[in-house]
């Protein structure tokens, strides 16, 4: 037996165990959870603890044989992106005709694979009472799907694991709202729920695996319905637990809510979600024709060598070396999306990196924390943007418009939303000839969750996203190949 010593600001505490496990493993297997994009492969090098006496180690690679002292990170703050903006429907609540009990309640729900946020509708009122949020407890299996569903692969518990975390984030939440409002678990009726299509497959417990592996079949793309009490969830026993349908193994229901939300201002126009994988779509009139790209971690900060998600001490913006901003104004502790989209644009102006993605100096943005942008960092985020802006040319081609055809250009979620959109297009993420045409829409997987709770009127709107949606697999597309190795240089 070995005794492990956890300092840490809001949980200090000792843990034994047998030797064998990693420490990160051990630390996971007693509550604590540590930030693990690469899913403990000993790829990423942002699981790094301290051990008293004998400096930095990355949890996933140490594997404790005697008695140690553990200093963990500080836990971060989310940014998460929780408001209604003006291109999203608010459409009015109508009132259901019965319900379970006295005092019903509704919760429209977005798990996305970095952020969840939940909306609590008084279901008599059609008042929201509280927006929640917290970054997905998944994460410390993996920051991004593929490395989420490799686990589920490689352990036995491991879907149980997943689904066990999120259950238990989204249970906090609905405990910590009723005990406020001195209401009862039974008065949750109504659970509706948009995100990708891996996470509802976490959530409902389904294997994903089909998901990673050629043809990209899920085990469920439509809408799920459970029950209450099979949920897992503190909620009313007969309970409606409602999945919003999902379009393809890669473009969920978080792209159909947006859809469906999105005002129908324009006909023809592009909108996409940023994450680490491109979901995107383009509407062409009555036509939706859609694909994901995978873009890879990057742009959330997992790839790259000071990467760090939209927390405290990221840099999410910069000017320059004398003008940036850190989250939280913190010191520097890591680059975010934004931030490094930012840095990019800015070392191309000033001609520090070449069209190829050749960093003529390294740079440094904070030289006490050693916060740098590396020359890998620079390919990480090439390979990145090439595959957004190669989907949408692909989409474009397929569509047989142009750029002079699209209207607007949304981009949905909080990437999208905290995005410089110069620096977007100066780096080649997004067309320069919509320059003018893009606009953030905010959460609008979340919104169109809300829309679904505050009235079943909008479940029409849903099903037409459905039926009018196509999808393109790239994995097999030659235009997206040829557009992927054109498209690498920056402009
Ligand atoms: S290196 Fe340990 S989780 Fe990635």
């Amino acid at each position: 037996m070995i005794r492990i010593k956890i300092i840490s600001t809001d949980d200090p505490r000792t843990i034994e165990t047998e030797p064998g496990n990693s420490l990160l493993e051990i630390l996971r297997n007693h509550g604590l959870n540590i930030y693990a994009p690469c899913g403990g492969k000993g790829k990423c090098g942002k699981c790094m603890v301290t051990v008293s006496g004998e400096g930095n180690a990355m949890a996933c690679s140490l594997f404790p044989v005697k008695d140690i002292e553990v200093i963990l990170p500080g836990k971060d703050i989310a940014n998460i992106l929780v408001h209604q903006t003006e291109f999203l429907e608010n459409i009015p609540f109508k009132s259901r005709t019965s319900f379970i009990g006295d005092n019903p309640y509704g919760v429209a729900i977005d798990i996305g694979t970095t952020t969840v946020v939940l909306y609590f509708l008084n279901m008599l009122s059609g008042r929201i009472e509280k927006v929640a949020s917290f970054m997905n407890p998944q994460n410390i299996y993996g920051a991004d799907i593929i490395s989420r569903i490799t686990y589920c692969q490689e352990n036995e518990n491991g879907l149980k694991d997943l689904r066990q975390v999120i259950i238990n984030s989204i249970n906090t939440d609905l405990d910590r709202f009723r005990l406020i409002k001195g209401i009862s678990s039974d008065s949750f009726e109504r659970i509706i729920v948009a995100g990708n299509t891996t996470m509802l497959h976490l959530l409902m417990g389904e294997d994903p695996v089909s998901i990673a592996l050629a043809p990209f079949t899920p085990r469920f793309t439509g809408m799920q319905v459970r029950k209450g009490d099979s949920s897992g969830l503190n909620i009313n026993p007969l309970a409606d637990l409602i999945t919003l349908p999902c379009i393809s193994a890669y473009v969920g229901a978080d792209i159909v809510a947006g859809l469906a939300v999105i005002k129908p201002v324009y006909r023809n126009y592009l909108f996409i979600d940023i994450g680490t994988n491109g979901e995107m779509a383009l509407v062409k009139g009555d036509r939706i024709f859609t694909c994901a790209t995978a873009a890879g971690p990057a742009f959330e900060g997992a790839s790259l060598s000071c990467g760090s998600g939209a927390v405290t001490g990221a840099v999410s913006s910069f000017k320059s070396p004398d003008e940036y901003s850190v989250i939280g104004n913190a010191e520097p502790a890591g680059i975010c999306g934004s931030g490094i989209a930012d840095i990019i644009a800015y070392l191309l102006d000033t001609g520090l990196v070449d069209k190829s993605g050749v960093l003529k100096l390294p740079f440094t943005i904070h030289q006490k924390n050693n916060i740098i942008v590396t020359q890998q960092d620079i390919r990480e985020i090439q390979l990145a943007k090439s595959a957004i802006y190669s989907g949408i040319r692909v989409l474009m081609k397929t569509a047989g418009m142009n750029f002079n055809d699209i209207d607007a250009l949304y981009l949905a979620g909080g990437f999208g939303n905290y995005i410089n959109i110069r620096s977007a297009v100066r780096i080649g993420l997004l067309p320069a000839e919509l320059q003018g045409k893009i606009f953030p829409v905010g959460n609008s997987a979340g919104m169109g969750a809300l829309q679904f709770l505050k009235s079943d009127e909008f479940e029409e709107r849903v099903d037409e996203v459905m039926r009018r949606s196509e999808y393109i697999e790239l994995s097999d597309s030659d235009d997206f190949t040829i557009e992927f190795v054109m498209n690498m240089d920056f402009n």
